[in-house]
């Protein structure tokens, strides 16, 4: 269910109030707040992102408040009223943030009795900052999480098209950075698509663990008003209340799970960067990234710079370091509400800045990326990529797998020393070896006939990875 609905007319009879002092806490303090403190205290210059989810939080309480007969239904209409203002004047620039109240709970809140008089102060409620932050955050990161997932599927969908397109073409596979036998492409970029996969498993997981309500635990003890929480949870798409009010004000594990996501997925496309970095120099020139991704040198007139891949990688470093950060701010802290969680929001919007731009950058300039099929054929074939198969082939014709190791093994260091590669050899050299080599030997030691050999689920054969194509998007449709 969505609180918002129709334009709320202004109210006829609204009395609106003059800005007094501009703290909500004033009566118990002797002295004005240091304004160094003031400034070092306030969250307003960043958390004003949870704004919307803010709004959209309050409204809902509003509404369970007539609902429960705290809030007539003039006060309601005034409340509702006042928020769409309030709304209008921030997508418009207009709204005066002021770092005097501190945090966005209270300029909203504050600005609110502004417009609105005496139903504004009602707006609190059987409601602390507390539950009320709580609960902005996980409205805010369940919708940003949706456009992280989206992000997720855009790449992969573009992945699964280049797959397609390069389902044939056969490059080196390596371990250790050195040739090891020779895989599709098509294969390579599903290897991709899994790690994405997953990823997107994560934060769906995340998304759905962190949607609970934390509203009605005030403060930490829970309300002596009868709210009702199951209204509000199902107006603010919540599964359910919370189900223990200390625990939902003090932890902020589902930040912590967000950006451990962010994180392995970060890492995944810092891999990926790697790769496409490595690829793209002139030592393997496999590929070439689209100008649009790159840039020049403003000394060197020949160079073209994969920046996008290399800044993706550097910034998974920060998105880790993201993570660490809350962990370690977490770690220490008695429960329930600590201000130390106001710390939460910079690393949590930092990791989902750079995340969904980075997922963007790459769904965009992986797909396009010239792939140089004869480069990648020739450093397949100079890289002994197929002596597996040629032990492969001893073990059909009767040798056990480790003696057939040691002949491949002798077989290779004869060819490097001749400078060939192994299909290069002829039969009479190969038989030295093991006579039960025979002429259909070349067709295991081509490239194309190592790849098709890989005719098994999740191996690299074309037909397999055709399959995996077709059922990849199956799984990521809808
Ligand atoms: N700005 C605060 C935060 O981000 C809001 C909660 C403040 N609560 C309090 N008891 N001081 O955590």
């Amino acid at each position: 269910m969505s609180t918002y609905c129709a334009r709320i007319e202004k109210p006829k009879d609204l009395k609106p109030m003059s800005k007094k002092d501009s703290r909500m806490w004033g009566g118990r303090f002797n002295e004005p707040t240091d304004e160094f403190v003031q400034a070092f205290t306030a969250s307003v210059t960043f958390d004003r992102r949870l704004a919307h989810a803010d709004i959209e939080g309050s409204r809902a309480h509003a509404m369970m408040l007539k609902r429960i007969g705290v809030l007539s239904s003039d006060e309601l209409t005034a409340i509702k009223y006042g928020l769409q203002q309030i709304r209008e004047e921030i997508d418009n620039g207009k709204f005066a943030w002021s770092v005097a109240l501190e945090d966005v709970h209270m300029n909203v809140e504050a600005r609110l009795t502004e417009l609105i008089g005496d139903a504004g102060k009602k707006l609190h409620t059987g409601r602390s900052r507390n539950d009320q932050v709580a609960t902005d955050i996980r409205l805010y990161l369940r919708d940003q999480i949706e456009t992280c997932m989206q992000g997720i599927r855009a790449f992969q969908n573009g992945l699964l098209d280049l797959a397609e397109r390069e389902a044939h073409t056969i490059m080196p596979g390596f371990t250790h950075l050195q040739v090891a036998q020779p895989v599709s492409f098509g294969h390579h970029m599903l290897a991709w698509f899994e790690m994405l996969d997953r990823d997107h498993g994560r934060l769906e997981d995340c998304a759905r663990r962190m949607n609970q309500m934390p509203l009605g635990s005030a403060a930490l003890a829970g309300t002596s008003y009868e709210l009702d929480r199951e209204y509000t949870a199902e107006l603010l798409g919540f599964d359910m209340p919370s189900r223990n009010s200390i625990d939902a004000v003090s932890d902020r594990d589902f930040v912590i799970e967000f950006c451990a996501a962010a994180a392995i997925c970060m890492t995944h496309l810092s891999r990926m960067a790697e790769e496409l970095v490595l690829w793209s120099s002139a030592q393997f020139d496999f590929i070439r990234l689209p100008d649009r991704y790159c840039t020049g040198s403003s000394i060197m007139p020949q160079k073209k710079n994969p920046d996008v891949a290399e800044l993706v990688r550097g910034k998974a470093g920060r998105v880790s370091g993201n993570l660490v950060s809350l962990l370690m701010l977490m770690k220490g802290q008695p429960l329930a509400y600590n201000k130390d969680n106001q710390e939460d929001k910079e690393p949590m919007f930092d990791s989902l800045d750079t995340l969904i731009g980075s997922l963007r950058a790459f769904a965009d300039m992986v797909p396009a990326l010239e792939v140089n099929r004869d480069r990648m054929y020739q450093a397949a074939q100079k890289g002994y990529a197929t002596a597996t198969d040629l032990a492969d082939y001893l073990v059909q014709k009767g040798v056990a797998f480790r003696d057939a190791h040691e002949v491949v093994g002798s077989a290779v260091a004869f060819a490097i020393e001749k400078g060939k590669d192994l299909g290069a050899l002829t039969l009479k050299q190969l038989q030295r070896f093991d006579k039960r080599i025979e002429a259909d030997v070349f067709d295991v030691l081509s490239l194309e006939g190592s790849l098709n050999a890989r005719n098994i689920t999740g191996g690299t054969a074309p037909e397999q990875v055709m399959f995996q194509i077709n059922a990849g998007r199956e799984r990521i449709k809808g």
